[in-house]
């Protein structure tokens, strides 16, 4: 049951620091701190490109993984939503595995996605949170997420889970292709199995977020706007504001602003701005600037280093722990979770069985 929660997706947000705990522990060794994913069917230090495919939030965790296994472990990838790559008649090259992450594991296009790439002779891995489902058992390997039964129909602790895999996943290819010196390696490590204590303090910034959300909830549009792994949060923000609350919103890359959106910026228009501190903060402290010299209220997502670099000026500034950039993903997406959840809240809809949406896509 829905317990103390009103309702099952906001009981789901609050469980995270235990679930990403639970996910990490099967993969790291609590006294090392080191990475010890299962043997895997991959040799990454030869692979040659990792195909990541998935729908929704799910693909968006992929989208996270292919900043961090290019940057981190100097692993190609390439990546698609399942329902296009499926038809799109891909070259996969020889040798080459393909990764799909589903909470359900009975997605239809990303299925069918897997079946094309294990016809091209790909070595199949999934990331699944349902390990009897039919994704995972058409795969040669699966690495499960511990996130336990989702009900909500907007992914909250999947995404993390999923997210927490795929950090391991990329630090164990890393260490496989000789990417990272052991010291930079520990960091990494470290800053991970710090995450749920992190997570947790996160979500003490819960009434903050809902006061905020007043704000939100009177919008007709809102944009989501970030950089590096940080885009993807961006998307996930905006993703799960539109399919719970029916506000229109808009993740873009920062750097894109400039390219079309900045054009929609008024008074009317909240831009939720994920920053960081990090080598792609001045960036997007640029950004910030450039949308309140137009009126636009901004909502800064930073911690504390970042809130001295820019001042006054955002609107609403949400303080998350300093950590190392490598983790923010899993902390940013808390608070993107939570303005989503009250701004429907406020606005009065069925949170988690929202409009025209189901909680598994099993038909095309
Ligand atoms: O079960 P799956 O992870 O394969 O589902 C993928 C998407 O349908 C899912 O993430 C969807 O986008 C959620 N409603 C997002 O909150």
């Amino acid at each position: 049951g829905k317990g103390q929660y009103r309702h099952f997706m906001l009981k789901e947000i609050y469980e995270q620091p235990a679930v990403i705990g639970d996910t990490l522990r099967t993969f790291v060794n609590p006294q090392s701190r080191a990475i010890a994913l299962p043997e895997l069917p991959v040799d990454f230090a030869t692979l040659p490109r990792l195909t990541i495919s998935a729908c929704g939030t799910a693909f968006y965790a992929g989208l996270v993984a292919k900043y961090w296994l290019e940057s981190v472990a100097r692993l190609p990838v390439e990546i698609d939503v399942a329902s296009e790559f499926r038809y799109r008649e891909a070259p996969l090259p020889e040798g080459g595995a393909a990764l799909f992450i589903s909470q359900s594991g009975e997605t239809i296009d990303t299925l069918a996605a897997l079946r094309y790439a294990k016809e091209q002779g790909q070595t199949i891995l999934s990331i699944v949170n349902q390990p009897e489902s039919v994704i995972a058992r058409e795969s040669d390997a699966v690495l499960p997420t511990l996130a336990g039964p989702e009900i909500g129909v907007a992914s909250t602790k999947a995404f993390t889970t999923q997210l927490t895999v795929l950090a391991c996943l990329t630090l164990a290819a890393a260490r496989a292709r000789g990417a990272l010196d052991e010291k930079r390696a520990a960091a990494l490590s470290a800053a991970l199995t710090e995450v749920p204590a992190h997570a947790a303090e996160v979500l003490n910034h819960d009434e903050a977020i809902e006061a905020m959300a007043h704000g939100i909830a009177e919008a007709r549009d809102v944009l989501y706007l970030g950089r590096g792994p940080m885009f993807p949060i961006a998307l996930e923000g905006a993703l799960k504001l539109k399919e719970i609350s029916y506000i229109h919103a808009e993740g873009y890359a920062a750097g894109e602003m400039k390219h079309g959106p900045i054009a929609l910026i008024d008074e009317g228009v909240p831009v939720i701005v994920c920053a960081p501190s990090g080598p792609l903060f001045d960036k997007s402290a640029a950004n910030v600037q450039e949308v309140m010299a137009r009126g636009g209220s901004v909502l800064l997502l930073t911690d504390a280093g970042g809130r001295r670099r820019i001042g006054k000026g955002p609107k609403w500034t949400i303080e998350l722990p300093a950590v190392d950039p490598f983790v923010a993903p899993l902390l940013y997406a808390i608070p993107v979770q939570l303005l989503a959840y009250h701004t429907a809240v406020l606005k009065g809809t069925d949170v988690d069985q929202p409009r025209n949406l189901a909680k598994s896509v099993t038909v095309e």
